[in-house]
């Protein structure tokens, strides 16, 4: 029985860290907790060649929560699975899922705490995943602008990204929620705004909002605040929503690319 701890390796100060654990098998409840531990406080871990059927993979999913396929997401489901969902793109495929920064779910009242990736197929170069650590974006602004989100909101919509990818699919009613948040655990802070689905602050109108927003949003592409996953078939990441923002790389045209998704609810962080 190994009690010293799961081998966690951080890829650097703001967000992702390696674990080395074979997931095809059970653990003690101890591992589980540690990777909760290692998702909250790195945002995404990732873990490779894993060697996983869609049954061991959902085991694995079930001990953060409950598995899902969210309806409104314009991932579709594997095989019609409840809880496996499959972001595909075909050599014939321009287009990619993801190709911006974005947060999972921030469009949603009770965003989704959770999101994996599962690497079924990878291109021969190209289609990896980059992510952004919120929380070190936030502890690197200054004490003046922290005092000034501390107290906002922003109102957030999945109209542009339905525009975008959908052919006329509704968008979800709008939803505020805090600029900076706590993360329920640590009660550490980070910062609760995205590119993609973020509007506006509440209270304010776009045109008032898009400076601060457009200054927050590039100041958290700094090379510092990132790290980049380069996929092989078998890898799984394992993300946390509220605290990081990823970009899935379109760079791999005529090749294709298959993950396996799982959503996992648990409980909300605001
Ligand atoms: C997602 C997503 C990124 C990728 O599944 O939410 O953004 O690299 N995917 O496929
Ligand atoms: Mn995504």
């Amino acid at each position: 029985m190994r009690k010293n701890g799961l081998a966690i390796h951080p890829l650097n100060d703001s967000v992702g860290a390696e674990i080395d654990l074979d997931l095809s098998t059970p653990h003690e409840d101890w591992v589980y907790r540690e990777i909760r531990q290692a998702i909250d406080a790195h945002g995404v871990v990732f873990f490779r060649d894993q060697n996983l059927d869609s049954e061991q993979y959902a085991t694995f999913a079930r001990h953060f929560g409950k598995t899902i396929v969210p309806t409104s997401d314009i991932i579709p489901a594997f095989n019609g699975s409840s809880e496996i969902a499959e972001v595909r793109k075909e050599p014939e495929q321009t287009r990619n899922i993801g190709g911006s920064w974005h947060t999972d779910q921030a469009f949603r009242p009770a965003p989704y705490w959770g999101t994996m990736l599962l690497a079924r197929e990878v291109p021969d170069y190209g289609g990896d995943t980059l992510f952004i650590g919120m929380a070190a974006v936030y502890e690197a602004l200054s004490d003046g602008l922290k005092q000034t989100l501390d107290g906002l909101r922003a109102v957030h919509s999945n109209a542009r990204v339905q525009a975008k990818m959908t052919d006329g699919k509704p968008a979800q009613p709008d939803v505020t929620h805090p600029v900076v948040a706590r993360h329920p655990g640590d009660g550490h802070r980070f910062l609760y705004v995205n590119p993609a689905y973020t509007v506006r602050f509440d209270g304010w109108s776009e045109q008032e909002s898009q400076g601060l927003l457009d200054y927050l949003f590039r100041f958290a592409q700094r090379p510092e605040f990132a790290c980049r996953f380069r996929w092989r078939e078998g890898s799984l990441a394992f993300w946390d929503n509220y605290q990081t923002w990823h970009y899935a790389t379109n760079d791999y045209q005529g090749e294709r690319r298959v993950m396996h998704r799982i959503v996992v609810e648990s409980d909300p962080f605001f």
